[in-house]
């Protein structure tokens, strides 16, 4: 016998995208910010104190806690910080999750559902993201449904109104996964409030620009959050990332700022792409997905990593012939439109 396992023996783990040492390659594969975090955050860092370190954080993450609960108005009993949003979806599966509670979602999503349904061993039911897949959600009915929106890697929005529906048509928990919907119109944070099944997540990674800190939130009803506690590690969000994703949090205006800039740059690389043939679904994130029609994706995807460019390919169904794009600045975003025509130009990708 191994020594794992039989599930993790056969199983493979997640995939993270590639992180380029060169610091001035043009990265738009993880879907990071590409702007720096608010000045509050290094502030907050020099402030740090060696009490800070040498004490455990508070359990809850205090400040972060009470901070967020301000920000979006829900009270802190339906708050849960996390060391990022992936650690979220880490306690949810273990919470909700097992050989007789299945779990359900819409394909192409986050590649990381599939891989925490394995590891908790519990059957992970995939529909197609075509016709009426909410319809389909609902009437699967699984312990814990899970509907990302804006959806990665599509970046497309479904209306809040569908999504309360189909909350109140479930008996298990629908996770609503809002990892990047601060680059959206619209959120699901009331529904926390009118469906006792609701668990809306949330990441500092994007539009907070803190991806490297690690810290997330999840929003729910208090039984829902009391029952997370019970599985989450007792100090899952340490002293330091508390006190900086606070002062990132309650630093708004500068947040607004960064989302206006990623959103205006999000139109433009949109249009520029539709004019060099590719087919764009507009986005509510911050990357877009573009079907490459004239080219093959695979290839153009290595032709811009040779440039040091880095965008995200998937060899996943339905995804085959995609590139997923993160917006960067202007001049990155400049870079890398350049090189895709020059390359298209010279019939490279054929
Ligand atoms: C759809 C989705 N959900 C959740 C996350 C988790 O983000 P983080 O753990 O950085 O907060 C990501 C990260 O890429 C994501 O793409």
């Amino acid at each position: 016998m191994g020594y794992f396992r039989d599930t993790i023996e056969k199983m493979d783990g997640y995939t993270p995208g590639f992180q380029p040492k060169n610091p001035d390659a043009v990265k738009l594969n993880t879907n990071e910010n590409p702007y720096p975090p608010s000045p509050k955050v290094l502030e907050t860092v020099s402030k740090i104190s060696d009490f800070q370190l040498r004490r455990y954080p508070d359990p809850m993450g205090g400040a972060f806690r009470q901070a967020a609960s301000e920000v979006f108005g829900l009270p802190e009993d339906h708050i849960i910080c996390v060391n990022g949003g992936d650690e979220l979806l880490n306690y949810a599966f273990r919470a909700f999750c097992d050989a007789n509670r299945p779990t359900a979602w819409a394909e192409p999503t986050y590649s990381l559902y599939p891989v925490l349904a394995k590891l908790q061993e519990c059957p992970a039911i995939m529909i197609d993201r075509q016709g009426d897949w909410l319809e389909e959600l609902a009437r699967i009915n699984a312990a814990m449904t899970i509907v990302c929106n804006p959806n990665a890697p599509t970046g497309e929005f479904t209306e809040v109104d569908k999504i309360a529906a189909l909350a109140k048509r479930l008996s298990g928990v629908l996770l609503v996964d809002e990892a990047y919907v601060d680059f959206s119109e619209d959120n699901c944070l009331r529904l926390v409030k009118q469906c006792p099944n609701v668990l809306v997540l949330r990441s500092m990674s994007k539009g907070y620009s803190l991806a490297g800190l690690r810290a997330g939130l999840g929003f729910a009803q208090p039984k829902l959050i009391e029952g997370l506690v019970k599985v989450k590690d007792s100090y899952n969000i340490d002293a330091v990332a508390i006190q900086v994703a606070a002062a990132a949090v309650r630093d708004q205006s500068y947040h607004k700022q960064c989302v206006q800039k990623v959103k205006a740059e999000r139109r433009r690389v949109i249009d520029r792409l539709r004019q060099l043939n590719f087919i764009v679904p507009d986005s509510a994130a911050n990357f877009v997905l573009a079907q490459c029609v004239k080219t093959r994706a695979d290839v153009l995807f290595e032709k811009l990593a040779a440039q040091d460019i880095y965008v995200r390919y998937f060899r996943l169904p339905g995804l085959e012939d995609k590139l997923r794009i993160t917006v960067g600045t202007p001049e990155q975003n400049d870079k890398l439109l350049a090189a895709i025509q020059d390359i298209i130009k010279h019939g490279e990708v054929t």
